[in-house]
């Protein structure tokens, strides 16, 4: 069932195992074939056009949907044994789009309180999980505050605060920016790359491909299949393929590929610096 005590287990975060799903069974697959590893530690993206499977595949990650074939594995605990349902999602913990799907209850501290509260802990323990959570996310003056007082962005960062109040070592946005103005998704930006420098596991579903890129790896999915994962410079090359994808292409590519039309000879990369450095000895040349 696991593969030993949480402290022993040295495996992947996250290992998918040739995984199928679909909703209904004359439905056609939503996801198929998808198999990968996220280490632990490890910053991960996921991209793709609506529909290509997305939120089907965070939720596969923390158990609330299981394979009807192959296997997800999270923290060694297989997600489709019972027995591991628990440790399962104890272990990733799941952040919605709309914060409004989490909210469940009116003022702050007992809307981040009530995670632990179904964990079981003593109320100190839950007290001081819940204070630690909002420092966290930069909430805690708000801690008395009625949840519907605040910003989207605010609101969101306190979803974040409950969901790590489980204390999961595995953390799956998805698209935890999207109802979010820009300075909203700043912030939850922030949090979640103080997360993975303190050693969390993250993975973010994003349509923002400036997000994509500060990931260690970026995986893009296109009607349920993974087209490829890797380093952000090494899928963000070809902004015509990312096009077809669905995807947006990330602004220094853009920049690239529309000096590049002008006749400037410049990489397709991702690096600014590299970029500047270009345009400089191209200018110079000229
Ligand atoms: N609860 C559901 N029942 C049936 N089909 C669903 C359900 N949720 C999603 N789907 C379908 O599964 C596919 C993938 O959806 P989803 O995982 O939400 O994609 P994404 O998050 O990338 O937009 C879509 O075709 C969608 O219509
Ligand atoms: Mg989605």
């Amino acid at each position: 069932m696991a593969a030993g005590a949480d402290n022993a287990y040295a495996g992947p975060a996250i290992s998918f195992r040739d995984v199928c799903f679909r909703y209904h069974d004359d439905d056609q697959h939503v996801l198929s074939g998808i198999s990968f590893d996220v280490a632990a530690g490890e910053h991960v993206a996921i991209v793709g056009a609506n529909g290509s499977g997305k939120s089907t595949l965070a939720k596969l990650i923390n158990g609330l949907l299981v394979p009807d074939s192959g296997t997800v594995t999270v923290g060694g605990y297989v997600t489709n044994d019972p027995r591991c349902t628990y440790r399962v999602r104890a272990h990733a913990g799941l952040v919605f789009q709309n914060p409004d799907d989490q909210v469940v209850t009116s003022i702050v501290r007992d809307d981040v309180a009530f995670g632990p509260e179904n964990l079981g802990l003593s109320p100190a323990e839950i007290v001081a999980r819940v204070e630690d959570a909002l420092r966290t996310v930069g909430m805690w003056e708000h801690a008395d505050d009625d949840v519907a007082t605040l910003s989207g962005g605010q609101r969101q960062r306190v979803t974040i605060a409950g969901i790590l109040a489980m204390r999961p070592s595995v953390l799956v946005l998805d698209e935890p920016g999207a109802m979010l103005d820009p300075r909203g998704r700043r912030g939850i930006r922030r949090v979640s790359r103080e997360l993975h420098a303190a050693g969390m596991t993250v993975v973010v579903i994003t349509q923002h491909m400036e997000e994509a890129v500060l990931a260690d790896r970026v995986m893009v999915l296109d009607h349920g299949r993974i087209v490829t994962i890797g380093s952000p410079e090494e899928v963000f090359t070809d902004p015509g393929r990312l096009r077809s994808l669905g995807l947006d292409v990330p602004f220094p590519l853009l920049v690239a590929e529309a000096l590049r039309s002008r006749g400037v000879d410049v990489p397709l990369t991702l690096d600014e610096a590299m970029l500047e450095e270009a345009i400089c000895r191209s200018a110079s040349t000229t």
